[in-house]
């Protein structure tokens, strides 16, 4: 890397007064917060004076250039941090590395758009220090939290639905299980790490879910406040991310997220399948290139749904998307064939035709799913 003209060149090492990792670790996913970094700096630097911490922001490569401000930051105060990911994408899995890459005791993790109210982190992290909880949540369903930056009725009533139907599954009560703003010991989210399933936003409910032993909880009462700049990165993935977080540990990690949802588009192409096969012998298309052509159709729409929604984390684009269209063509064309063969071999041996079909498909999607995974959409 060239020095600017007006940079000067470092002949010595210099001696940092800093030895050993702080304290306190905050973690903040950041995507596209070009505007927000300096600011919450800021804010951190006077909420937690006085404490031993640090900041690392965990980018997946915006486009705005986020990452070049926390480097530009981090190059003169020690206390800032930064994890550019490339090819990962996610708040959950950002998360996670963050939290991985710190070696202090105690780890928050918060917004990077300011909607989160710094200056309860020091009651967050003592309500920890003083051994009161396991895990400290700042909420804005308990008395004295406020929920009033969340931007429209619509998101109040996705919250409160999304708030419902966590805590029918919560082995604790917890006020505010959406939040995405909370404090625990590093050691105790080591030992829970790996049974997270990571998908989607929701890392403080796959915490609780996926921890080794009952938390105990403590809601520290908490103002949400409207986002700074930029926008909410919530769309319908995510939501569908939630969905499957919520299956996965139904199922209680036996059958993988991204499996329910794999077969899930896999059921969306039966349909596509049927319907265009219709519609193309309703228009008196000869049988068998009707049946041709709306098999390609349900593969094409299964490998964009799988593209968009299944693993929207490891997205193809641009010339690697063609790529993967082709294999997945190849992978369908092996499990349709292993699926005919599996129909065949249950009928030879006196099997309905409902149980020879069902044992067929099954084979058939994971044969998919497992080539899929590693070959087409590799992690
Ligand atoms: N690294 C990374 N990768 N960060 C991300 C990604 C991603 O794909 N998507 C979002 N983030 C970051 C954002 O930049 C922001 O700092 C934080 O995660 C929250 O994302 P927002 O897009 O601001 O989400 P929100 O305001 O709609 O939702 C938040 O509010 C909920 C409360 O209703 C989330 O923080 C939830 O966790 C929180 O519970
Ligand atoms: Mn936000």
């Amino acid at each position: 890397m060239s020095l600017s003209p007006d940079e000067p060149v470092v002949t010595a090492i210099s001696v940092e007064e800093r030895v050993g990792s702080p304290d306190i670790t905050v973690v903040v996913p950041c995507y596209r917060e070009v505007d927000n970094v300096e600011p919450l700096v800021c804010a951190l630097e006077d909420a937690l004076t006085g404490r031993d911490w640090e900041v690392i922001f965990v980018d997946d490569n915006s486009p705005d250039g986020t990452i070049d401000v926390i480097r530009r930051l981090a190059r003169t105060n020690w206390r800032v941090r930064g994890i550019c990911r490339i090819g990962r994408k996610g708040l959950s899995s950002a998360v996670i590395e963050g939290i991985l890459a710190s070696s202090a005791r105690f780890v928050a993790v918060m917004d990077g758009d300011l909607q989160h109210d710094q200056t309860r982190l020091g009651d967050m992290i003592d309500a920890l220090a003083r051994n009161r909880c396991d895990i400290a949540i700042g909420s804005r369903h308990v008395e004295g939290g406020d929920n009033a930056g969340l931007a429209n009725a619509w998101r109040h009533a996705l919250s409160n639905g999304g708030i419902r139907l966590a805590q029918m599954m919560l082995p604790v009560h917890v006020g505010d299980p959406m939040s995405g703003f909370f404090a625990l010991k590093r050691d105790l989210f080591v030992r829970t790490a790996p049974r997270l399933s990571g998908q989607g936003f929701k890392i403080l409910m796959d915490i609780i879910l996926s921890a080794p032993e009952k938390l105990r909880v403590e809601e520290i009462p908490c103002t949400f406040h409207p986002r700074n700049a930029g926008e909410s990165k919530l769309d319908a993935v995510v939501l569908l991310q939630f969905v499957g977080l919520i299956l996965e540990k139904l199922f209680r990690g036996w059958l993988p997220l991204r499996f329910i949802g794999f077969a899930t588009v896999g059921l969306t192409g039966v349909g596509v399948n049927l319907i265009v096969m219709m519609l193309l012998r309703s228009v008196g298309m000869d049988f068998g290139l009707a049946q041709e052509v709306s098999t390609l159709v349900a593969i094409s729409s299964n490998f964009w749904l799988d593209n968009k929604l299944v693993y929207s984390d490891r997205r193809l684009r641009g010339m690697r998307l063609l790529g993967g269209f082709l294999v997945f063509l190849l992978v369908c064309a092996v499990g349709a064939w292993a699926n005919i063969g599996i129909v065949q071999l249950f009928r030879a041996k006196g099997e309905g035709l409902g149980q020879a079909s069902a044992a067929g498909a099954m084979i058939g999607v994971v044969w998919n799913y497992a080539v899929s995974s590693t070959l087409i959409w590799k992690a």
